[in-house]
C-alpha cells in the first residue's frame, strides 16, 4: 500500500480527520465531528479550547478503527497535517496546559472597540485604518487574532498577569492542536506557520518573522507567542496513542491549504471556498502585491524554511453559510441547508422577487471592512415569500464573491477567467449556476471536496518526501458557465450595491 499522510481539519463547525493516499487524492478513511459554538453575549462567539482538541483525539481513534476494519495498517501512516478555522484565538497556562479562556473565534465582534481605541493611538490622528497594512498586510480589524490576544491581555486580569509573567503561551487552532500532539507541558513544541501567522497582525508579511513594530503598537508581551514555521517541515513528533512517533509536518490556515488542495500553485490561479464564511484567495507567486481595493495581502504558504513564501491576495467574506444557520435558526424558514436549493427554486417559480439580503452580522469585512456595517433585507413587498429570502440568500453569497472577484481584477491588473471552488455548500448546484451567471465566469469545482485537508496532506507528505507537489493530481472537474446576459448580471449587480449602500450607512 502507498504510504499514508493524515490530515486534521479543525474548521469552524467541525473536525475532521482524513488520511490520504500520498500523492492520490484517494481518501482511505476519515471520521467528522461538529463543534458547538458559544454566544455569550451578542456579537461575541467562543468556541471550547479542549472540545476542539477532544474531537482532534476522537477523530483520529475513529479514522484507524475504519482504516483497520478495512484492513489497513497503521504503520503505513508516515506523516500528519493541521490545517485549521484561522485568527480564533487561544491563551493557555503552561504549566497546566489548561485554557485560560474559550478560544475567541474570528467571527467574534467583541474587539470592535479595541480596534476604536487603537486607531486613536495611530500617529497624526487620522485613525487611519490601513496604517500597519505596509508591515503586515491587514487593516485594522476585529477579524485578527493580534486584535483578540490584546483584548484578552486588557480585559482579563489573570490573563493579563500569567502573560506579563510568562506563564502562558498564546495560539491560534494550530498551534494548540500541534502543542498538545506532541507533548503538551511535557515539552509539546509551541509553534505555528507562516501563513497562520499572516493573520496575527504581528508578523512582519516580508521578514516573516515576529515584527517589533507591529508588538510594540499593540502592547503586548512577545514572550507569549509561537516560534514562526514554514507550512511544510517536521515540527516534532506525535508522543502518545496509536499514532505515537508520527511526525507532525504540516501547518497551515484552511484557505491556504484549500488552494494548495486545488492545485492553485501558480501564479494568477483562484480559489473559493464556501463554509461559515467564504474567502476567495489569489495566487501571487512570490511577488507581494498590496492592494489598493479592500483585499488582504497574506501569506498562502512556504514549502520549507529554505524556500521563499508564496503570497495571495485574499478576500475575506464573513458571512456566508452561517447565513442559512440564520434562516434556520432564528427565521425558522428552512429546515436545514441541504433544503435550500429546493426553496430557492420554488421562488424561481413566483413572482420576480426583487428581494436583496445584506447579511452583515459581523460587519462587512472584504472589500468594505466596515465593522459597524448592519445586517438588511430590501424590496419585501406583501407578496414576499420565504422562497424569497431563502433566494436572496443564495444570492448574497454569489455577490459578496463578485464584489471580491472586482477587487481583485483591479488589483492584479487582469481579469480572473475561472473560479475554481470548494466546500460545504458547493453541492448546491443552484448556487454554483448563480455564481458563474452573477459574476459572468465559469466556475469550476473538483470531484474531490476536501480540498482544505488535502493541502495540508500535501503538506505533510511534501516534508517527509513522500508527495512531489509538481505532479499535477487529476481531480476531475464539474463547470458551470454563465448564462445571464451582460446586462442582466449588471443590473442585479447595481441593486446589490444599493442594498450594500444601505449596510454601510446604517449606523451614520
Ligand atoms: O478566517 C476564518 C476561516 O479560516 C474560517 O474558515 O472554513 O472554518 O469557515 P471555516
Amino acid at each position: 500500500m502507498a504510504p499514508l499522510v493524515g490530515a486534521v481539519d479543525a474548521g469552524t463547525s467541525s473536525v475532521r480527520f482524513i488520511l490520504f493516499e500520498a500523492e492520490t487524492t484517494n481518501a482511505v478513511a476519515s471520521h467528522q465531528i461538529e463543534l458547538r459554538k458559544i454566544f455569550p453575549q451578542e456579537g461575541w462567539v467562543e468556541q471550547s479550547p479542549i472540545e476542539i482538541l477532544h474531537a482532534v483525539y476522537e477523530c483520529i481513534d475513529k479514522t484507524i478503527e475504519k482504516l483497520q476494519d478495512n484492513n489497513g495498517q497503521i504503520k503505513d501512516i508516515v506523516a500528519i497535517g493541521v490545517t485549521n478555522q484561522r485568527e480564533s484565538t487561544i491563551v493557555w497556562d503552561k504549566t497546566t496546559g489548561e485554557p485560560l479562556h474559550n478560544s475567541i473565534v474570528w467571527l467574534d465582534m467583541r474587539t470592535a472597540t479595541t480596534i476604536d481605541q487603537l486607531l486613536d493611538t495611530v500617529p497624526n490622528k487620522t485613525r487611519n485604518k490601513n496604517y500597519l497594512k505596509p508591515l503586515c498586510g491587514l487593516p485594522l480589524s476585529p477579524y485578527f487574532s493580534g486584535v483578540k490576544l490584546k483584548w484578552l491581555y486588557d480585559n482579563d486580569f489573570k490573563i493579563k498577569r500569567a502573560m506579563d509573567s510568562g506563564g502562558c503561551l498564546f495560539g491560534t487552532v494550530d498551534t494548540w492542536i500541534i502543542w498538545n500532539l506532541t507533548g503538551g507541558v511535557e515539552g509539546g513544541v509551541h509553534v505555528t506557520d507562516v501563513s497562520n501567522a499572516s493573520r496575527t497582525m504581528l508578523m512582519n508579511i516580508e521578514s516573516l518573522k515576529w515584527d517589533p513594530v507591529l508588538i510594540k503598537f499593540f502592547d503586548i508581551p512577545q514572550s507569549v507567542l509561537p516560534m514562526i514555521k514554514s507550512s511544510s517541515e517536521v515540527y516534532g513528533m506525535i508522543c502518545e496513542g496509536a499514532l505515537k512517533g508520527v511526525p507532525v509536518s504540516g501547518c497551515v490556515g484552511d484557505q491556504q491549504s484549500a488552494l494548495i488542495g486545488q492545485q492553485c500553485l501558480s501564479p494568477g490561479q483562484a480559489k473559493a471556498t464556501y463554509g461559515t464564511g467564504c474567502f476567495l484567495l489569489y495566487n501571487t507567486g512570490h511577488v507581494k502585491v498590496d492592494s489598493m481595493h479592500g483585499l488582504l495581502t497574506t501569506v498562502a504558504y512556504q514549502l520549507g524554511s529554505k524556500t521563499p513564501p508564496v503570497y495571495a491576495l485574499e478576500g475575506s467574506v464573513a458571512i456566508a453559510g452561517a447565513a442559512f444557520g440564520w434562516l434556520r435558526d432564528n427565521l425558522n424558514i428552512l429546515p436545514s441547508y441541504s433544503d435550500a436549493q429546493g426553496v430557492a427554486e420554488q421562488a424561481q417559480t413566483l413572482e420576480e422577487g426583487n428581494v436583496y439580503f445584506v447579511p452583515a452580522f459581523s460587519g462587512l469585512y472584504a472589500p468594505y471592512w466596515q465593522q459597524d456595517a448592519r445586517g438588511v433585507i430590501c424590496g419585501i413587498t406583501e407578496d414576499t415569500q420565504s422562497s424569497h429570502i431563502v433566494r436572496a440568500t443564495l444570492d448574497a453569497v454569489c455577490f459578496q464573491v463578485r464584489d471580491v472577484i472586482e477587487a481583485m481584477n483591479k488589483d492584479y491588473g487582469s481579469k480572473l477567467q475561472t473560479l475554481q471552488v470548494d466546500g460545504g455548500m458547493t453541492a448546491n448546484s443552484l448556487l454554483m449556476q448563480l455564481q458563474a451567471d452573477l459574476t459572468g465566469i465559469s466556475v469550476i469545482k473538483p470531484n474531490m471536496s476536501e480540498s482544505t485537508a488535502l493541502g495540508a496532506a500535501m503538506v505533510a507528505g511534501a516534508a517527509v518526501g513522500v508527495w512531489n507537489l509538481s505532479n499535477k493530481l487529476d481531480l476531475g472537474v464539474e463547470t458551470w458557465l454563465p448564462k445571464f446576459t451582460e446586462n442582466e448580471r449588471d443590473i442585479r449587480y447595481y441593486k446589490w450595491k444599493e442594498a450594500i449602500e444601505r449596510s454601510l450607512g446604517w449606523e451614520n
